[in-house]
């Protein structure tokens, strides 16, 4: 990127003010003052100093909500070369990663944003926020299962908190659940329900708080809303 039009993206001044601060040597790249105009830039390599300052371009904070589909990697890249979720985003050109992460079998909501304030809050286990989640189970948990997974079950060595269980329907070899936690342990749903007897089948993630994943279409994304905009600044 020209130099001029860096600073004028930074917001230092306008690109012909620009050029005339550049021109009077008040710019440096990399240690050296630059006096020629159109003299390139790599934004993200390059550090760049008007009157000793170094200057940065603003990213503008995008939050957006995934409906993950199973077979995808909660990651930026994968070493064995498989599909990651920001692969499904297209046309963002902010620096965006996932909030926390959802097994490759697993399915349903996933938060993106370039803020990562906004990412420590969601993921900061003080802030207890719910997550809920629908299971498909083998067989169906009885009423003392139900209890002990309320109540915390002990899980590499680790009570967890308490937690939400409800069965909202039953078939002859399994049953969907709903599920609400608020830790967010690895495979943690995955494993309360093997404590209690009952391998998941199937998981998808439906809520992060009061962010619900309501008719999004798998496979798709859209940018948050102002009602879970602000929701988000309320935490
Ligand atoms: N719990 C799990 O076991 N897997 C997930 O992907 C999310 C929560």
């Amino acid at each position: 990127m020209r130099l001029q039009k860096y600073m004028a993206k930074c917001g230092v001044a306008s690109r012909r003010k620009a050029e005339e601060m550049i021109e009077a040597g008040l710019v440096k790249v990399n240690g050296r003052i630059v006096e020629e105009l159109g003299f390139k830039v790599d934004p993200d390599r390059d550090i760049v100093k008007v009157n000793n300052k170094v200057i940065r371009l603003e990213e503008k904070m995008v939050y957006i909500m995934l409906n993950k589909p199973v077979g995808y990697v909660t990651s930026l890249k994968d070493d064995k070369g498989r599909r990651v979720v920001t692969d499904l985003i297209e046309g963002v050109k902010e620096r965006i990663y996932p909030v926390g992460r959802l097994d490759i079998d697993t399915s349903g909501l996933l938060i993106l944003t370039n803020d990562g304030d906004l990412a420590n809050k969601l993921m900061h286990p003080r802030n207890e926020i719910l997550k809920k989640y629908i299971a498909v189970v083998e067989g169906t948990p009885n009423r003392a299962e139900l209890e002990s997974f309320r109540n915390g079950l002990v899980i590499d060595g680790r009570k967890t908190a308490k937690a939400y269980i409800k069965v909202l329907k039953r078939f002859e070899s399994d049953s969907i659940l709903d599920i609400r936690i608020h830790e967010g342990r690895n495979r943690q749903v995955k494993n309360m329900c093997e404590a209690i007897n009952h391998p998941v089948k199937k998981l998808k993630r439906v809520a992060i708080g009061e962010l619900q994943l309501g008719g999004l279409d798998i496979g798709n994304w859209r940018y948050l809303d102002d009602e879970e905009l602000l929701y988000l600044r309320s935490l």
